[in-house]
């Protein structure tokens, strides 16, 4: 059975993964959500100005209302900043399967902090939530977002030829990886 507990605070080694607040407006403009290069893969574009990043951050806190939404600050302990998020993108209840997706500044790419964010998302979604099945999927370019799926330990299934247009127009394919709470 699927019990919903919302998005409640996660501890690991280096990172807190816990709500976002409103005060993590600039981090998040300055780390990850103004910056072209980190958002090459993702569905979304930089915001304009960091007023578009404070209203983003304001509907997720009342989202938060909702005991089905996921949707963690990963906050560096050494840092004492908030440097990308990560999330249950999309829930299939019925099948107890969820999707995941994540994102970090690149500032801090290279250092394993996603794979260390995910092993413990993935912990609190299979044995506190009860979902059965994880899901994450990536733009076939993303090579580094498929190493971080490789690292966590889940299977490449598929690859699912032009499922959307990039921001550029391009056709693309993402591969998708699977973990089974076995
Ligand atoms: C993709 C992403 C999640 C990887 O997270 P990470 O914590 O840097 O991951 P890792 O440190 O485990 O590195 C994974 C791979 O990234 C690549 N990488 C490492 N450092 C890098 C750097 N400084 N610049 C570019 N790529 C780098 C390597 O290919 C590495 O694989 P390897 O360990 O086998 O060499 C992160 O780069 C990111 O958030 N990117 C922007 C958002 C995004 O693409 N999200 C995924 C959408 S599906």
């Amino acid at each position: 059975m699927i019990k919903h507990i919302g998005t409640n605070s996660i501890e690991t080694i280096r990172l807190i993964l816990r709500r976002f607040r409103p005060e993590d407006t600039f981090d998040m403009y300055k780390n990850w959500a103004s910056d072209m290069e980190t958002l090459k893969y993702l569905s979304w574009g930089p915001h304009s100005d960091v007023n578009v990043t404070h209203r983003r951050i304001l509907s997720w806190v009342e989202n938060y209302k909702n005991p089905n939404v996921y949707n963690w600050a990963i906050y560096l302990k050494s840092d004492n900043q908030v440097i990308g998020s990560i999330s249950v993108e999309m829930s299939n209840d019925k099948d107890k399967s969820c999707e995941v997706g994540y994102c970090i500044g690149k500032s801090f790419w290279g250092r394993e902090i996603v794979a260390e964010a995910l092993r413990a998302v993935m912990h609190y979604l299979f044995f506190e939530v009860g979902y059965k099945k994880i899901i994450a999927k990536h733009d076939v370019k993303n090579i580094a977002s498929g190493r971080v799926m490789q690292k966590v330990g889940m299977h490449y299934e598929k690859t699912i030829r032009n499922v959307g247009r990039r921001r550029d127009g391009s056709l693309y394919d993402v591969a998708m990886y699977v973990k089974y709470n076995e």
